[in-house]
């Protein structure tokens, strides 16, 4: 009789890949960017626009998404518009959250 191999252990599942980490983008880089990101689309409010709204009447993140409902419908905008507010920029590219988060974090 011949012996037998235990059999083999089922395959592992891979561990889940954490996505890479978007390169920090300094503030003096985005103007090297193309910028492609102008406004809220949901509500079809540029980001100029809002720029002059919060100067005009003094509004708050919160005040101008009560005012006009920017970053309200698919969300996707919040994070610019907060950026926008940050730096009075009203074009920004296309950037990855964690690259706006670590522009809002300085
Ligand atoms: S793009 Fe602004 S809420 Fe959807």
């Amino acid at each position: 009789m011949s012996p037998t191999t235990p059999p083999s252990p089922p395959p592992s599942h891979p561990e889940p890949r954490t996505p890479p980490t978007p390169p920090r983008v300094s503030l003096e880089q985005l103007d090297g960017l193309p910028a492609l990101v102008d406004r809220c689309v949901c509500m079809d409010i540029t980001f100029a626009e809002m720029l002059e709204l919060v100067e005009q009447e003094r509004l708050t993140l919160q005040g101008l998404m009560a005012r006009t409902g920017c970053g309200t419908g698919c969300t996707s905008c919040r994070g610019y518009v907060r950026l926008v507010l940050a730096t009075g920029r009203d074009r920004l590219p296309v950037l990855e959250p964690a690259q706006i988060e670590g522009f809002l974090d300085r």
